[in-house]
Order: C-alpha cells, then structure tokens, then sequence
C-alpha cells in the first residue's frame, strides 16, 4: 500500500515582521497601453486547426448569444438544445467567440450540455479599445449527448461590472457540424490505418486522434445551480456522484475538467504555511506546492491527475498574454483516465459512487468529470458484459518534503512519486480481453527565495507515461498504447520598490510547455510540443498595472502519421512580431523526430 515519507527542515532565527512577500500575481491591466487606435484587437492561443474544420460545415446552429455582465452568484445561463433537423453529420465542433471592452479581470467559465462538460475556457482581460476571440473545439466524442433533442445547454461565466470594473463579456456559441464520411474514401486511400477490432473500439481515426466517440456519458459534476462544476474548498472535499453503468459496458474512461483559482490559482508557488506562520505573512497563498486530483470508486483511488498549470490571462504578468494567452487558457485541458480495468467493481447493476477531491487544496478547485461508456450493442440483455480485476498491483506512493528557511529567504521542496499497475480482463461478444495498464507519475517542485523574499524561483517538473496494453483470449498483443507527458514549468520574479509612490516594480520570466508523445501499435501515433518563453516588468499598485513591457515567445509542433502543423510566433508590447505557420510533414521531419528524446 502506501508509502508515506516525511522529511521536514525548518531552521529559523530572529523572526520579524512583513506582509511583503504577499504574492501579487493576479492583476488587471488598469487603462493601460491607451493605443488610440480605435480597433479592437484579437487574441490568440496557438493551437493546431481541427483536421475536419476546412470542409464546409453540413449545418451550423447559433445557440447561444448573452452578455454576461453582472452575473456573479447567478446560476449559468440555460438554453434548449437541438440537433439540427435532417442533418448528416460525423463530427462537431463548439465555437466560442467572446468581445469584451474597458477594464476586467480575467473570468473562468464553462458550457455543459445535459450537465456534461463541453468546454472549460477563460477570457481574455480587455482593454479600452476591445479585444475579441474565437475558441473552436473539437467536440465529436460527445456525440452521444449532442444527438439528444431537447437538452439543455449551460454557460457560466461569473463577472462583475461596476465604475472601475466595466468589462462586459458578450459571447457566442455555435456548433458545427461536419460530414467526414464523403471524405473517407479518399483519406483512406491516403493512409490506410483503419483500425480493425471487432466491435469497433476504435474507428477509422484520420480524422480526429480519438477514439470512437463514447456511446454513453454520464456527468460526474454539481447539480447546476452554481456551475455544474464541484467547488472543492480543501483536501477533504470529496464531492462525487452514485452512478449505475449499463450492465453491456466493455469500456470506460473518466475524463477530468479542472482549473484552480483563489488562494490556489498559483498553487505552485505556494511556500508551506510554515513559512507563512514565521514570517507573520498576511498572504493566504500557502500550504506547499504540491496539488493532485484524485479520482475514486467507493474509496478506492482509480487514478489522478497532476493537472497542467494554466495562467490566466491577469496571472503573473498581464502584459505575457496580449494578444497570445496561455498555453490552455481558452481551451482548457481535460484528462482521461482508463476506469477499464475497474468494470468488475461497476458492472454489478448497482450504484457506485464516484469521487473527486484534490490533495492538500486550499479555496478553491472547481473539478467535474464525464464518464464515458462504450456498450456493447452486439449484447442485448439478458446477455451482460463480465469483468474481473486480475491484479490490483501494489500501487506506490511517496511523498517526500523539505523546507528550510531563515527569515524571508529560503527553500522548499516537493517530490511525490507514484507507480501503478493494474490488470483485469472484460468478456464481450468482442472476446475476453484482458486490459493491462502501467503508469509512473513524477512531480518535482521546488520554490526558492532571495533578497528578503523579494526573488523568487519556481522550478516545476511533471512527468507522467501511461501504458495500455489489450490482449486477446489466446494472449496476443491487440493493441498498446503508450502516452508520455512533460510539464515543465519555470518562473523567476523579482520585486522592487519603485520610484513612484505605493508602487512596486516587478519584474519576471516564464517558460513552459506542454510536451506529449503518444505511440501505439496499431494506433495513430502523435506528438505534440507546445512551448512558451515570457519575460516583462511592469509597475504595479495594488492589483493594477500601471505600465510596463512583455515579449512571449512560442513555438508549437504537432505531427501524427497523416498531418503535421508547427507554428512559431512571438508577441512584443501588445503587437504581433513573427508568425510563421506551415503543415508541411515532409519539410521539417528533423524537427518532430526531435521529440523522440522525450
Ligand atoms: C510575529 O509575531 C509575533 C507576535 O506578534 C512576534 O513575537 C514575532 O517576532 C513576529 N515574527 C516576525 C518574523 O515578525
Ligand atoms: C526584510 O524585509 C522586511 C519586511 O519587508 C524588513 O522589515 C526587513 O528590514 C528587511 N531586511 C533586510 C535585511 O532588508
Ligand atoms: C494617444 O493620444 C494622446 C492624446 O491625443 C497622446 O497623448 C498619446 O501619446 C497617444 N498615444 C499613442 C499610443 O499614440
Ligand atoms: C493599436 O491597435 C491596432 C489594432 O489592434 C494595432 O494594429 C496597432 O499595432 C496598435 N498600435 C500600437 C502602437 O500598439
Ligand atoms: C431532409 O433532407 C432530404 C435530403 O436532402 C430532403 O429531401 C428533405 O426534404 C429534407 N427534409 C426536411 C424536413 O428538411
Ligand atoms: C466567430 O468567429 C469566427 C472566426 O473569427 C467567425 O468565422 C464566425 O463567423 C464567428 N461566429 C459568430 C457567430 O460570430
Ligand atoms: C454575436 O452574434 C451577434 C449576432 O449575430 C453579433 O452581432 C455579435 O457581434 C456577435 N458577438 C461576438 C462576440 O461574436
Ligand atoms: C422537443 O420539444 C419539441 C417542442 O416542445 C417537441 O415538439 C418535440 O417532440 C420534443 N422532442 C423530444 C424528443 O422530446
Ligand atoms: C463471454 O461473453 C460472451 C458474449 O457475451 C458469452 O457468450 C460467453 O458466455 C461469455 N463467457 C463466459 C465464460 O461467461
Ligand atoms: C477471461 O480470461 C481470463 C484470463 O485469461 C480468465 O481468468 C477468465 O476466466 C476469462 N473469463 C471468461 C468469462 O471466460
Ligand atoms: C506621491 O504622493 C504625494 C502625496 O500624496 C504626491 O504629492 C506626489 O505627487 C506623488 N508622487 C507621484 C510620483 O505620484
Ligand atoms: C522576429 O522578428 C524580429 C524582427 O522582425 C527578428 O529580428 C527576429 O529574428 C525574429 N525572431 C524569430 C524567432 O523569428
């Protein structure tokens, strides 16, 4: 079971006073950069376009327009939803796009249909002139819900407009349908990796790196009235729902939205209480650097995230992300864990509760989930799915501390290791297979401060490699899947006084990235690389920008067998500098082969 190490340094002499360190990382661009230009200036995350999204769309429905102004403490806002009629299509996309003009901060939302998650998204902080965006997501795996008529499609965005605070965000939500199947025929032509397993598990996927959309989503999320999200408020929180799964399941997958926000919206650089304690800090930003989301089946851990650290557009320093937010900060990501192996604990026809909660939280999370469920159609009742957890494993765990400080300086670090591996086998009208899946988590965080705590540095690692392995009756290898990510994270800030009154002046770096390989026999194999470079100083009073200047580097590259998309782009002062976008495989194969080292 479960290792549990504990290494804890604390050396301190002669305390004093401060509220100093309290770490101002969350601002507003208070009538900054008044370019008097009066054009509206669009925002952008990088990411690659949706292979499907250059055909013309079959149909397209405008669901959704509102304003969301002051809407704080209001329940999202509802609309009916409908297929539209007499429509054909294989794959959809939701488009957000968003306008907003004056002073704001940056807000989070989120649009559920039928209480699933579709989307986790935050805005842009505006300007006097206005700033607009599109977020296009691709949402084909929820097909199953978004062929039901009559559901109901919520948004929540909470803002608050007042004198000083004027920014109102007007969005629009529309869904795009596609016909990928005229395509078929020629795509297949193209490269002929149509995956054969009986029943379908997965689909003729050139088109889109998922699976066969799921046949069933169930919604693991709140019940609406403030979000369908859960507010997870501390590491006790254990909110969750009771489901019962279709007795013809063969697979599941649990898919995880998160953002963190309040005291914890920088949770990575959260010295421990400790610290905070000694030092008579005021800032609530504490209890240590580590945060994990752990998924449940009546108790049982089933599996965890280490989410990637999303910045908001008003996060470390506002000026990094005009025009170009942040890695995710449109599009958040959500994370699938494998549930498979555990069918035998599910498949009993019996409720079942599935929890969510974060380890060592502080306010606040909103974490929600959506269980897909693929039947088996070739099982009609009385016939049912059977599965059996062969071996648990002996999954391991290791946490592992340290914390030494003097006064306002000082140096704290985080380790946390987990290994896991489970088997179990699943006997459908597709055979007895039997899933395997092996997966290390490492995370590796250390925060350290100079100069009387007015320097510090973040150094964060995530890396996590997850193994699927299906085998048939006789033992055979069907398919293997292994998926490794890096999150790299790295921030320097220092904290000057400033020339002007009750000002400071802050100056920093940012580089992260988000790195993924994704290889399998029998399967796309895709790699992605997604990195930005930041750095920028600004004079700040209170939680306002007063002025200052940023540059953001990115380089993204992605490539799967059939496409590739690399982009590199900078932004210097609010103003677009280099742009260079190209989809040629075989032009640059030197630079996705790079990723190998991964
Ligand atoms: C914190 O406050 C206590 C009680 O007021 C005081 O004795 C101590 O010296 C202070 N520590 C620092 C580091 O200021
Ligand atoms: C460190 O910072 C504290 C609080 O700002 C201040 O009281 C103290 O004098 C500083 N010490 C030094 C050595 O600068
Ligand atoms: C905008 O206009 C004001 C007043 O006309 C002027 O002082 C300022 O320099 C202008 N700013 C820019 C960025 O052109
Ligand atoms: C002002 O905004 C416009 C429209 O976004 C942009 O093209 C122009 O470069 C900006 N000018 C300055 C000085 O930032
Ligand atoms: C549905 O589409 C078919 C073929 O395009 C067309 O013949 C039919 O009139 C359509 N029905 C409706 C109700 O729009
Ligand atoms: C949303 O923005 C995209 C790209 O800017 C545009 O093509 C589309 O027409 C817009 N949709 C709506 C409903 O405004
Ligand atoms: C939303 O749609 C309305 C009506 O088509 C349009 O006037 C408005 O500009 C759109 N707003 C955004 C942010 O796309
Ligand atoms: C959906 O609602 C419409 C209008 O209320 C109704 O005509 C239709 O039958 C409903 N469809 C379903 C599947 O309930
Ligand atoms: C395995 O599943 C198949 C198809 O549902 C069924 O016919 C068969 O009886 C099952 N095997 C056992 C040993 O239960
Ligand atoms: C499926 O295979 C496993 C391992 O090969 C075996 O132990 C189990 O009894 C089989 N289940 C069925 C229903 O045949
Ligand atoms: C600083 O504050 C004083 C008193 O409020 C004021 O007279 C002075 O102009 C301010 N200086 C600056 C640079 O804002
Ligand atoms: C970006 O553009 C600047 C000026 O046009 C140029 O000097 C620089 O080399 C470019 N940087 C990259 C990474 O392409």
């Amino acid at each position: 079971m479960a290792i549990l190490i504990f290494f804890f340094i604390v050396s301190f002499i002669a305390p004093f006073s401060s509220s100093l360190a309290e770490h101002r990382f969350h601002l507003t661009k208070h009538g900054l950069r008044q370019n008097n230009s009066s054009r509206s200036q669009q925002y952008i995350e990088i990411t690659r376009p949706l292979p499907f999204t250059n055909l013309p769309p079959s149909c397209t429905l405008n669901i959704l327009t509102h304003d969301f102004a002051n809407t704080i403490g209001l329940p999202p806002v509802s609309t009916s939803y409908s297929p539209p009629p007499n429509c054909t299509w294989t794959h959809v996309a939701l488009q957000l796009n968003a306008s907003s003009k004056g002073e704001q901060y940056d807000r989070i939302a989120a649009v559920w249909l039928d209480g699933a998650e579709l989307l986790r998204t935050s805005t842009a902080e505006p300007t006097d002139q206005g700033i607009f965006w599109t977020v296009t997501k691709d949402v084909t795996r929820y097909s199953s819900i978004l062929m039901n008529e009559n559901i109901s499609l919520s948004v929540m965005l909470e803002n608050l407009v007042n004198d000083i605070y004027t920014g109102v965000y007007q969005v629009n939500i529309t869904f795009l349908y596609y016909d990928v199947k005229k395509m078929d025929a020629s795509l297949s032509k193209r490269n002929n990796r149509k995956l054969k397993l009986e029943n379908d598990v997965f689909v003729n996927d050139l088109t889109s790196e998922y699976e066969k959309p799921a046949d069933l989503i169930i919604p693991v999320t709140g019940n609406g009235r403030e979000g369908f999200w859960y507010r997870i408020l501390n590491e006790s929180g254990l909110h969750g729902q009771r489901v019962i799964i279709p007795k013809n399941t063969y697979k599941a997958v649990i898919e995880i939205y998160v953002s963190s926000h309040g005291y914890d919206e920088f949770w990575y650089s959260n010295p421990p209480d400790s610290y905070i304690q000694m030092n008579n800090l005021t800032t609530k930003r504490g209890h240590g650097a580590y945060r994990e989301v752990l998924v449940n089946i009546d108790g049982i851990l089933v599996g965890s995230i280490v989410p990637f650290p999303v910045i908001f557009t008003g996060g470390i320093n506002p000026l990094y992300w005009e025009p170009l937010v942040s890695i995710g900060a449109f599009d958040l990501p959500s994370y699938d864990i494998d549930l498979t192996p555990y069918l035998g604990l599910l498949l009993d026809g019996q409720a079942h509760f599935i929890g969510l909660l974060v380890n060592d939280s502080i306010p606040f999370w909103l974490v929600g989930a959506n269980l897909h469920l693929w039947l088996d159609k070739n099982c009609a009742l009385p016939c049912q799915v059977q599965a059996k957890v062969i071996d648990f494993g002996t999954p391991k765990f290791k946490i592992e501390r340290s914390s030494s400080f003097l006064g306002l300086d000082g140096s704290f670090e985080v380790e946390v290791k987990r290994k896991s591996e489970i088997s179990s086998w699943v006997n459908s009208t597709a055979g007895n297979l039997t899933t395997i899946i092996k997966r290390e988590l490492k995370f590796e965080n250390e925060i350290k401060f100079y100069l009387n705590g007015t320097e510090k540095k973040i150094k964060q690692k995530v890396k996590e490699e997850v193994e699927v392995r299906v085998l048939s009756d006789s033992g055979g290898t069907i398919s293997k899947t292994k998926v490794k990510r890096k999150f790299p994270l790295t921030i320097t800030s220092k904290t000057l006084p400033s020339m002007e009154n009750d000002t400071t002046l802050m100056l920093s770096d940012l580089d992260h990235e988000w790195k993924e390989k994704k290889k399998s026999d029998g399967g796309p194999s895709i790699s992605l690389k997604n990195q930005q470079q930041c750095n920028g100083w600004m004079v700040v009073q209170d939680h306002n920008v007063l002025h200052g200047g940023a540059i953001t580097q990115q380089t993204y590259s992605y490539s799967n067998e059939a496409d590739c998309y690399a982009r590199i782009i900078s932004a210097a002062n609010g103003k677009l500098m280099n742009d260079t976008a190209n989809n040629l495989c075989a032009a640059s194969p030197s630079k996705f082969g790079s990723f190998s080292a991964l």
